[in-house]
């Protein structure tokens, strides 16, 4: 595997490549991420392209941009080892060689809620990041994790409003063995919390059976789920139940097919802030 760190390289290397497949990250990776990698090879990336890029964009002022983990030599082995072909790992006076005036606002009825109601801004250093890497790197299929679910869901948006020739590919979110959702951010736990940290996943799987066993009051599924984590000393910003295709609230039509809808949840343990989701089934 090739580690190139100018967008000149990379366009040269890419240049009439009619099958790349490209797999954005901000490094410190783990199986998630790796399994991503497969997924792109597997659906026939040649090559597969994967960027290593911690987006000040997408961090505000008070979060974690300076002590996100860079652990770019492990990830490169890692990355070799899973099958990548290409490892992009721009500088940030590459990337933004200029302040970055021009920034893509996703709809604000997709990007303002949840994740967006509390990290304002969030989306669109997404969104411009994405696009700016998309256009450096040209993929015909781009995989995102499901772990993010309304990144996914704000990316593949705008893939579809600016008409990119560009398939996009949700990738199931990987679990540690107690069902904890993979994450970078897990580094940050105490053993303590670590040991906690799973009953996120065990409320919105809580949250799923309710919503099979039958129940469609889902205000109050919300409210006793946030109160049941609050009571296990965690501060959850939202559980909530939308419809998948668009994150908006569910419709009577949709509360009657579970499988249009999904669980998305946000909470702090400690001073880590958590996210999972999980798909309701019927
Ligand atoms: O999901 C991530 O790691 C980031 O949001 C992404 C898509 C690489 C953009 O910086």
């Amino acid at each position: 595997m090739h580690t190139i760190h100018t967008l000149s390289e990379l366009r040269a290397a890419l240049a009439g490549a009619p099958n790349t497949a490209f797999v954005p990250t901000m490094g410190n990776l783990h199986e998630g991420h790796l399994s991503l990698i497969r997924q792109a090879r597997a659906a026939g990336g040649a090559p597969v392209v994967a960027s290593i890029f911690v987006n000040r964009l997408q961090f505000a002022p008070h979060e974690d941009f300076d002590t996100y983990p860079r652990t770019l030599e492990r990830d490169a082995q890692l990355l070799q080892e899973a099958g990548c072909d290409l490892l992009f790992a721009p500088s940030e006076r590459e990337l933004y060689p200029e302040p970055q005036g021009y920034k893509v606002q996703p709809p604000s009825e997709l990007a303002d809620i949840l994740e967006g109601h509390f990290r304002p801004g969030f989306f669109t250093g997404v969104c411009t990041v994405v696009l700016k890497l998309f256009n450096i790197v040209q993929p015909q299929l781009a995989v995102f994790g499901k772990k993010d679910y309304q990144q996914l869901m704000v990316i593949r948006r705008m893939v579809e409003q600016l008409a990119l020739p560009i398939a996009i590919h949700g990738g199931e979110t990987t679990r540690a063995d107690d069902g904890l959702a993979l994450s970078s951010r897990n580094g940050y736990l105490s053993a303590a919390e670590r040991a906690e940290a799973v009953t996120l996943s065990r409320t919105l799987r809580g949250v799923a059976d309710a919503v099979a066993g039958g129940r469609r009051d889902f205000a109050a599924i919300e409210a006793e789920a946030m109160q049941a984590l609050s009571a296990r000393g965690w501060a959850p910003d939202y559980v909530a139940i939308r419809r998948r295709k668009d994150l908006a609230l569910p419709s009577s039509e949709d509360e009657s097919g579970d499988a249009s809808l999904v669980v998305l949840s946000a909470a702090r343990l400690g001073t880590t802030r958590l996210i999972d989701n999980l798909e309701l089934t019927p």
